[in-house]
């Protein structure tokens, strides 16, 4: 398998030796790649009207049943956590709400953890048939699973990813096991190589493109980080930062939640290697690498007919007994996960202020499932909680009254949407937050005649999405503005309401679940085929990517300019030839690269027993 350090290399002696002038006609003799460019369809040659993204869309959809054969993008989904793939059980978090469906409806192989840990040892893809697709849950290795899950992913990385760096622990030990879970789990999708493309999920899985190249996968790979990503200070108190940020780049495209994630992640890279980007596309030795910001939605269709369906008969008394709590009186309502990003205490504390101003006024109905609980922060922070919120009880509630109702419970998609709608104001006040998606959850439950209110962290995605006319936007440090956002929410007469949902209800409309996750894939299938096979066999090559189209041109320009010249002006047609040398050695390597692309790869051709030696140079502990 030819890797493109390698490709590299080859290049440079292949043409050092075509350097000399006995050997410049083979070298030459390349312009079989001239003729190959007449050959390509005007559309591919010149810009004409569309952009590059365009012209490559309906030059792939034109082109792929005619010449290439390719059906619908067959993806390889891969996240740490997967579905349950079952109706009556809680969903948690968002990542798996938001893939279930595209895995279900288009076919993906979705590859994930199992709640059972392996002995290490490697078994074929445990594949599970579901809807249109499969899923496969991997028993993960037991020995480093607690480094990568609770180690290296949620003690050192989503502390940092959030901004939050005294939350921050770990070790190096933690590190390798993070590393190794990733090369396990490329390892256990080698089975299904020669499906189109890699789609892979969130900050536990940084390293799984890189992992997946050291296989000799050379299918196009695309990640979506659905946590933020901070500002360089803050990565860069990352240990191994360096060496995880490379790795990324050896995704074809990488997605962000928010302009602000993306702009961190560009920064970041000039800040680490002094690596500029150029249009959203960073060019490094590997090849590009296109950043795009995709932000997540929901889909409010299904979040109606949550409202109308039936509730299993014990979960709906589970949600009946908490709603008589609130009987005729308003009440606002929190669902987090219990984590210390999503600023339960300090909502809580707004609430404080809020009774201490306003007695009796209002009640919070705080929903917060438990998550991570082996991670030492979350225990403590589940402690900081219930504190708060026992302190909040006892000094402002009566024997009548509580001013806020705490639960760990989880609850299905269609109880969380009737206790939104039935609660006045959502209060999403996390610290820093990817996208959050409960606030668009709480926006599509309400009713558009007489609609609750969003109160708003300015320091989630969602806030980009929604402005200061639509959501109540502050700051989640401060609890004060949150006591007096939610006496305003309470007090907002109700063509104010209607107006401000309205707002935000069309923008949920108008991009959903459904158009993020097809966005991303058509994105990613841009990475795919580009020229077409039938065109490129006499080279050995098929898979090439729409980042070599200008190499193309570059050397067609070379080489036309050195044809052009009158051979007995010596000088000058050295000049040119160096010059076309330089465009074709740029044109190989990647070509030599991507041919791996084209043919399925031989199961032997899978590494045994890990990764190669690491770049010493990158450890940073
Ligand atoms: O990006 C954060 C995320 O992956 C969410 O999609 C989800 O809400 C949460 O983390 C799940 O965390 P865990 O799998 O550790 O419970």
């Amino acid at each position: 398998m030819v890797r493109i350090h390698d490709a590299l290399d080859t290049a440079t002696s292949a043409s050092d030796s075509a350097s000399d002038p006995a050997q410049r006609d083979e070298a030459i003799d390349e312009a079989a790649f001239d003729q190959h460019l007449d050959e390509i369809p005007q559309e591919l040659n010149e810009p004409a009207d569309a952009g590059p993204s365009e012209r490559a869309v309906s030059v792939d959809v034109d082109r792929r049943d005619a010449v290439n054969q390719q059906p619908d993008l067959k993806l390889v989904v891969i996240s740490n956590r997967v579905a349950p793939f079952d109706p009556n059980k809680p969903q948690t978090g968002g990542l798996a709400a938001a893939l279930e469906p595209v895995v279900q409806r288009s076919g993906a192989v979705w590859i994930g953890s199992s709640e059972n840990r392996g002995d290490g040892s490697e078994h074929p893809l445990p594949l599970v048939k579901t809807g249109a697709g499969e899923v496969a849950r991997l028993e993960l290795p037991a020995k480093d699973y607690p480094g990568y899950y609770r180690g290296f992913s949620n003690s050192t990385l989503w502390p940092a990813l959030h901004s939050l760096p005294d939350q921050m622990s770990g070790s190096e030990e933690d590190y390798q096991s993070y590393r190794n879970i990733n090369d396990f789990i490329a390892r256990a999708a080698f089975d299904v190589r020669d499906r189109d493309a890699f789609w892979v999920h969130d900050y536990h899985l940084l390293p799984l493109g890189a992992a997946l190249h050291d296989l000799g996968i050379e299918r196009p790979t695309g990640f979506f980080l659905h946590t933020p990503w901070p500002a360089p200070d803050m990565i860069e108190r990352v240990p191994n930062h360096r060496e995880l940020m490379k790795s990324m780049l050896e995704y074809d495209l990488l997605g962000f939640q928010t302009n602000r994630d993306l702009n961190n992640f560009v920064a970041g890279l000039r800040a680490v290697f002094g690596l500029e980007s150029k249009d959203d596309v960073v060019t490094t030795e590997r090849g590009q690498t296109r950043l795009q910001k995709f932000p997540i939605g929901i889909d409010p269709k299904q979040f109606a007919e949550y409202l109308a369906a039936d509730l299993a008969p014990a979960e709906h008394e589970k949600v009946s007994s908490l709603l008589r709590n609130f009987e005729g009186a308003k009440f606002a309502i929190g669902v987090d996960r219990l984590d210390y990003t999503k600023g339960i205490d300090k909502r809580v504390e707004g609430f404080n202020q809020l009774l201490r101003n306003e007695p009796h006024s209002i009640s919070l109905l705080q929903i917060a499932p438990s998550s991570r609980a082996d991670v030492e922060e979350y225990q403590k922070y589940k402690d900081v909680v219930e504190n708060a919120i026992n302190r909040v009880n006892n000094k402002h509630g009566t024997d009548e009254w509580r001013p806020i109702h705490y639960t760990n419970d989880s609850f299905s998609q269609a109880a969380l949407a009737r206790l939104y709608r039935a609660a006045k104001i959502g209060v999403v006040t996390p610290l820093r937050d990817g996208m959050n998606l409960v606030a668009k959850e709480y926006v599509a439950a309400q009713d558009p005649q007489d609609p609750g209110v969003l109160v708003l962290s300015k320091f989630a995605g969602a806030a980009e999405d929604f402005n200061e006319n639509e959501a109540l936007l502050v700051d989640p440090n401060h609890p004060e503005e949150i006591a007096a956002a939610i006496s305003k929410a309470a007090n907002m007469p109700l063509e104010e309401r209607v107006a401000r949902w309205r707002s935000m209800m069309d923008k949920i409309e108008s991009f959903t679940i459904h158009d993020w996750s097809a966005d991303n894939i058509r994105e990613l299938d841009k990475s795919r085929l580009i020229i077409p096979a039938d065109e490129c066999l006499r080279f050995g090559l098929g898979w090439t990517n729409e980042a070599q189209m200008p190499l193309y041109r570059r050397h067609a320009e070379a080489l036309a300019a050195y044809n052009d010249i009158d051979p007995a002006d010596t000088a000058l047609k050295e000049a040119a030839f160096e010059d076309e040398k330089r465009a074709y050695e740029a044109l190989q390597a990647p070509l030599i690269h991507t041919q791996d692309r084209l043919w399925d790869l031989p199961a032997d051709t899978a590494p045994i027993g890990g990764r190669p030696e690491q770049d010493p140079g990158a450890a940073e502990y």
